[in-house]
């Protein structure tokens, strides 16, 4: 069998992974992403898991794609192989809410990933950055691309073309991460968001996050579209008419996620 180089549990509704080469500070490579994919579409596949959280060690959430072994690619290599971006974008497959929560480095791969997830909470030991430049390339995983529509594209052309790492408190104040927290508090409190969300009714978080993603994706009046239809699709639902009997009858709802 191959290297566990991803832990995968759960707790309760929330799935939990840690990606798990902590002496390589969690660079990632193919057979990390292979089974990081795996994971998310096996937690993606049962009805008992309702969000889940991706995080890393106390040092680093993932300090980026693996230099060692990129370093002798080809063009060849990774073009018609796709060596390094193949499995990737697995992530973006998944339509259940995924936090990653952050501690240390994550930087390069490791900030792309973090940026993959629909939100980010930051341990106050949290630094990201995009320093491939330094490495004489560029961020290869929607870092140009994600980066500037989280943060601006003043911030994202600093970080990107000087290779610095930006703090927790600096990722706050400009938008990539939704929350910081103490370092020792840091995956609980990413464990509650998810169990929070995990307890709501499975298709209205797909329809949020899937009209929360169209705002990225799309013009403001196709955007409001979309998020119409899918408003008015949760009408179909079960749980609409158990939230709404619930609130009105002044009890706690119970979905059924369907
Ligand atoms: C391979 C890595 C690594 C990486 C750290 N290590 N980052 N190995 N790939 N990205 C390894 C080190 O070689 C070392 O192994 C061990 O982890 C501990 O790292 P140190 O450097 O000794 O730790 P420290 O001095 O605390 O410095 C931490 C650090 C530094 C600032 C994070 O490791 C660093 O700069 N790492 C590289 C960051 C980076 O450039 N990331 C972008 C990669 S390119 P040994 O065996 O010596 O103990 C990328 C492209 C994405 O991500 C493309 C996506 C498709």
């Amino acid at each position: 069998m191959s290297e566990a180089l991803i832990l995968s549990e759960t707790r309760g509704r929330v799935g939990l992974i840690t990606l798990n080469r902590p002496k390589a500070l969690n660079a990632l490579n193919n057979d990390l992403m292979d089974q990081l994919g795996a994971a998310l579409l096996a937690f993606e596949a049962t009805d008992e898991i309702g969000a889940i959280v991706i995080t890393g060690s106390e040092k680093a959430f993932a300090a980026g794609a693996d230099i060692g072994a990129m370093k002798d690619w080809s063009f060849m290599d990774v073009y018609k192989n796709e060596y390094i971006t193949r499995n990737w974008e697995t992530i973006k497959r998944v339509r259940k809410p995924v936090i990653a929560a952050v501690a240390g480095y994550a930087l390069g791969g490791g900030c792309e990933l973090a940026m993959m997830c629909d939100f980010i909470i930051a341990a106050d030991t949290a630094k990201f950055g995009q320093p491939e430049i330094k490495l004489g390339v560029i961020p290869g995983a929607g870092g140009t691309q994600r980066l500037p529509r989280a943060v601006g594209k003043a911030k994202a052309m600093d970080l990107c073309l000087t290779g610095r790492m930006m703090d927790a408190a600096e990722a706050e104040r400009s938008g990539l991460v939704s929350r910081v927290v103490a370092a020792d508090k840091m995956l609980d409190e990413a464990i509650e968001a998810a169990t929070i969300i995990a307890g709501m009714s499975l298709p209205s978080a797909i329809m949020a996050k899937e009209s929360i993603n169209r705002a990225y994706e799309s013009g403001l009046a196709e955007g409001i579209l979309f998020e119409r239809r899918n408003f008015h699709a949760l009408f179909g639902t079960d749980d609409q008419k158990e939230g709404m009997a619930a609130f009105v009858e002044k009890r706690k709802p119970v979905f059924r996620h369907q």
